[in-house]
């Protein structure tokens, strides 16, 4: 809720992979979809598939057009780092 957005990791972002506990990247912004998951209109074990992941290629193959911006703009953790290891 501060200034300065957070960064995640690959490897952070890998950690929160379970239905109680998931985040998802897409387009360079990670979101946390935990409170989503119950409300995905394609049910939750395909809101899983991406999960814990970079889903931007998988949100795109199946609902590019989903305005995901608009649904999560409460649940932004904060920015996707290229990299694995931890940012400066
Ligand atoms: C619908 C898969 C992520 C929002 C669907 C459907 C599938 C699907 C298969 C079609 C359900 C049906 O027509 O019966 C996935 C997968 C995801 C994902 C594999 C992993 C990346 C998300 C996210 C959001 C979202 C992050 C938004 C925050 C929606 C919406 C629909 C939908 C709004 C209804 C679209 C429509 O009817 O035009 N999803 N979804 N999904 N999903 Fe996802």
């Amino acid at each position: 809720v501060g200034g300065v957005p957070r960064i995640v990791t690959l490897s952070e972002l890998a950690t929160h992979n379970k239905k109680n506990d998931a985040w998802i990247a897409i387009r360079g912004i990670v979101f946390n979809v935990t409170q989503y998951m119950d409300f995905h209109p394609g049910g939750i074990d395909e809101l899983m598939r991406g999960v814990g992941k970079d889903a931007t290629k998988l949100f795109e193959s199946v609902h590019a057009w989903v305005n995901y911006q608009s649904i999560l703009q409460k649940c932004v953790v904060g920015r996707l780092s290229r990299g694995t290891t931890p940012s400066p």
